[in-house]
C-alpha cells in the first residue's frame, strides 16, 4: 500500500488478495507486455462527479491499464461521458488515446481483475479502503454514480452507511450522510445491455439527471 499526498492506492503488485493476486501472476505470463495489474482511477481528483464502477475486464482494463479502456461496456460509457460533455477527445478504446475526462473521475469498487469476472465478498471487502479513500479525497464530490449492486454496495460501506437503508434500483437517487448524492445504474455490461436491461436511452437519461444536478 503506497500513499500519495495521504491518497491510499494498492500498489501494483499488490498481495492482499491472494486469488486476484495469483490470477495477476498468470496473466504476466501469459500477457507480459500488458498492464497486469491494480487499475488505477482516471479523471480529476477535485472533480463532482464519481463513477464506481465493478472491476477491470481481463483484456479490457487489465491490459490497457485505464478503467473500462478496451472493455465492452467502455464503449457505452465513455461515449455517453463524451455526448453529455464529460470526456473531450475521442475514445480509442486504449489508455493513450488522449482522452480527457471533464469534471468527472472513473474508479472501480475492485482494482484487479477478477477470475470470471467475479470478485468474491472478502475481495470487494479488501479493496474497500481504497475506495474510501478516493472518496475521502475528493474534495469537491456531489455525485456517485454506481454502476451496478456491488459498487452500490461498496460505495455505502465506504461511507459507513447501512445497506438495508438504501435499496439499489435503476435510476434510484440515495442522498447519503456525508452530503453525497449516490445515484444507481444498471451495469453497463455486455450481459446488461445485449438483454436490454440497460439500453442506451435508460444509460443516457441516467446522464441527464446527473448534468442537471450537477448544473443547479
Ligand atoms: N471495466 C472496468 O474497468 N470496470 C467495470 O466495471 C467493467 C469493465
Amino acid at each position: 500500500m503506497t500513499t500519495q499526498n495521504s491518497l491510499t492506492q494498492p500498489e501494483h503488485d499488490c498481495l492482499i488478495c491472494p486469488r486476484l493476486a495469483d490470477f495477476r501472476d498468470q496473466n504476466r505470463v501469459k500477457f507480459p507486455d500488458k498492464f497486469n495489474g491494480p487499475v488505477p482511477s482516471f479523471g480529476d481528483i477535485n472533480s463532482e462527479l464519481l463513477i464506481v464502477g465493478l472491476a477491470p475486464g481481463l483484456k479490457g482494463a487489465n491490459f490497457s491499464g485505464r478503467p473500462f479502456t478496451g472493455d465492452f461496456a467502455g464503449e457505452l460509457l465513455y461515449g455517453t461521458l463524451i455526448k453529455y460533455g464529460f470526456a473531450n477527445g475521442e475514445f480509442k478504446a486504449r489508455a493513450d488515446d488522449g482522452l480527457e475526462l471533464v469534471n468527472c473521475r472513473i474508479t472501480n469498487a475492485v482494482r484487479c481483475v477478477p477470475p470470471e469476472n467475479k470478485p468474491t465478498g472478502p475481495e470487494i471487502n479488501a479493496c474497500q479502503p481504497f475506495l474510501k479513500s478516493q472518496i475521502e479525497h475528493m474534495p469537491n464530490l456531489r455525485i456517485i454514480l454506481s454502476l451496478g449492486l456491488v459498487s452500490h454496495n461498496a460505495v455505502l460501506k465506504a461511507h459507513g452507511e447501512k445497506l438495508s437503508a438504501y435499496k439499489f434500483g435503476h435510476e434510484a437517487i440515495h442522498q447519503l450522510g456525508s452530503g453525497v448524492t449516490l445515484i444507481d445504474s444498471y451495469h453497463c455490461s455486455k450481459y446488461n445491455t445485449s438483454t436490454k436491461r440497460l439500453t442506451e436511452e435508460m444509460f443516457h437519461d441516467v446522464f441527464e439527471t446527473i448534468s442537471n444536478r450537477l448544473a443547479s
